[in-house]
């Protein structure tokens, strides 16, 4: 297994906590930086449950504070996905750490040209640092390695018909990445919505000792959760990041549509009828079954170290 350095970018969030979570144990993942933005609920608060999981962790992560609204349209939370303080379920005790003194497109910038080898972005929020990064510093560009984003959907959405909340969000800033040439691999709705967390497998991690009881208790509160099980959206990042071969994926040109009743929508040039060239690698289908086994032994690992 290849060892990655990586930035995580993120709204916590109920999903991002999870991928949070798997991220800060994982041998394989060299996690450099945290950067937080608004979306599912304010920056105020998407950074505060940010602290809140490293501090539960006792994790020295550089956590950078980013945008707290989206480059044009006008910021709307999803706080009825997660709950007033963003991660409702669990009552997390008051971090002892604080965001680093840098707003997050510096601290992006910095530790990316920095690093000692190309660096791995894991985005799972609205996509406005990641915008603001490429415009104001497009030389970052050739240190990135690849961005694998939580977003987007090419058959159905959850803020509209069409568009998924993450692209809904700042679609303005999604096009933007998604026209930046950097290599993009999309984790949207398609797989996170056909591969959820079952409730079998949250019963297990109930009595895995305090971190069973917090990633239940969170998890549980989601508004994703239902009979069938729990869509953790963006734990599905590092699963792909970790586990490629339990994705089927195909190369498309995505664009994003930035005004009218579709906002925020991504559509693929399926029959390459516009562009005969493509710009990400769309997740279609997902091993639920090796997403679940996965998910469960990666928290036991976990949870035994705590
Ligand atoms: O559409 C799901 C995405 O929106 C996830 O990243 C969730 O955390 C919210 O940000
Ligand atoms: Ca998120």
């Amino acid at each position: 297994m290849k060892n990655y350095d990586i930035i995580m970018d993120m709204d916590p969030g109920i999903d991002d906590a999870v991928a949070l979570t798997l991220a800060l144990h994982n041998s394989n993942l060299n996690l450099k930086l945290i950067t937080t933005v608004a979306g599912n609920v304010s920056v105020e608060k998407t950074t505060i449950n940010a602290l809140k999981i490293t501090n539960f962790f006792n994790k020295d992560i550089p956590i950078a504070k980013g945008a707290s609204h989206p480059l044009i349209k006008k910021f709307e939370d999803a706080s009825h996905v997660h709950g007033e303080s963003g991660m409702d379920g669990y009552n997390f005790d008051k971090p002892t750490n604080n965001p680093i003194n840098m707003n997050a497109v510096n601290a992006l910038y910095q530790t990316i040209k920095n690093n000692d080898k190309k660096v791995i972005l894991i985005s799972t929020g609205a996509f406005t640092n990641i915008a603001l990064l490429l415009t104001q510093y497009p030389d970052v560009k050739s240190n990135i390695e690849k961005i694998v984003f939580m977003g987007g959907s090419v058959h159905s959405g959850n803020m509209t018909s069409v568009a998924e909340f993450n692209m809904f969000s700042d679609p303005h800033a999604g096009k933007i990445m998604i026209n930046s040439g950097i290599p993009l691999v999309m984790v949207g709705l398609d797989v996170t919505k056909q591969s959820l967390l079952t409730n079998d497998t949250l019963e297990k991690i109930k009595p895995l000792g305090p971190v069973g009881k917090m990633l239940y208790g969170i998890i549980s509160h989601d508004f994703d959760h239902s009979d069938s099980g729990t869509a953790v959206h963006d734990a599905n990042t590092i699963f792909y990041l970790l586990h490629p071969e339990a994705f089927q994926t195909k190369d498309y040109w995505i664009d994003v549509v930035t005004e009218g009743p579709a906002l925020g929508a991504t559509v693929a040039d399926v029959r390459s009828a516009y562009h005969t060239d493509t710009n990400v690698s769309v997740c279609l289908k997902e091993d639920q079954v090796a997403f679940n086994n996965w998910i469960l032994q990666e928290i036991k690992k976990i949870a035994d170290n705590y």
